[in-house]
């Protein structure tokens, strides 16, 4: 893990070795759907060990089939993995597998192609929100449109802490996010280059959702 910079305070870099090979077989243009979708299933998982490495810990008192002591167990918020539609569901659906008693919740949102700006379609959160320590996921941050008005949607239903899981950023992105919500750290696996003139990251990966839904 890179620690965080002085200029980006609130960025988590995730550079292990695991996370870029896997990252470099996405951005590969050969990698075919079914690959591409498992590859982000992995590498979400490995994005979550980063994201969740400060959630507490309390000991509890078990019994091995040897001895009784206190073993931590989790502690404090409940959690919650919230989807940007759609690219973030695989993401969210690998996590849960990690955290099975996550509440998920769902925020529908496409990039406009000609203004690059979010269009917001749906919304489903867990009632208790406010309560629980929330990972949005979406594996592009790109302008930075989607994720801010995403974690905007989940301020105003009344999520208080709130981590951005992304496999993939761009210095554009995280500068948007941490003007509008600089109590929001992102966690991702690489900063790359910036966007080409179709606001895409280069050199990126192409289309998350379409290469992982093979509607392209
Ligand atoms: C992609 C991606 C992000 C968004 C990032 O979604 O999954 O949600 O673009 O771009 P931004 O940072 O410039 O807002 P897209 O709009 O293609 O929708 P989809 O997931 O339904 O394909
Ligand atoms: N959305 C994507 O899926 N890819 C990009 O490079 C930018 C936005």
């Amino acid at each position: 893990m890179t620690p965080s910079s002085p200029t980006a305070a609130r960025v988590t870099v995730a550079d292990h070795p695991l996370i870029l090979h896997k990252l470099s077989l996405m951005r590969d243009v050969r990698t075919g759907v079914k690959e591409f979708r498992e590859l982000a299933g992995e590498l979400s998982l490995l994005l979550a060990y980063e994201a969740m490495r400060d959630l507490g810990t309390e000991p509890e008192r078990l019994s091995t089939p040897l001895e009784t002591a206190d073993f931590p167990t989790l502690s404090g918020k409940k959690l919650a993995l919230v989807a940007i539609l759609r690219a973030g569901l695989v993401m969210t659906e690998a996590m849960v597998k990690l955290i099975p008693a996550a509440k998920v919740g769902h925020i529908g949102l496409y990039r406009d192609p000609e203004t690059l700006k979010p269009v917001a379609y749906y919304s489903k959160l867990p009632q208790d929100i406010a309560e629980r320590r929330v990972f949005v996921t979406d594996p592009m941050l790109a302008t930075g449109g989607s994720a801010a008005a995403a974690i905007q949607t989940l301020k105003d239903a009344g999520a208080q802490s709130i981590k951005l899981v992304c496999i993939l950023s761009v210095p554009e992105g995280i500068a948007v996010v941490q003007a509008a919500h600089p109590d929001v750290e992102i966690v991702t696996a690489a900063i790359d280059t910036g966007l080409n003139d179709h606001g895409y990251i280069v050199p990126g990966l192409g289309d998350a959702g379409d290469r992982i839904y093979g509607t392209k």
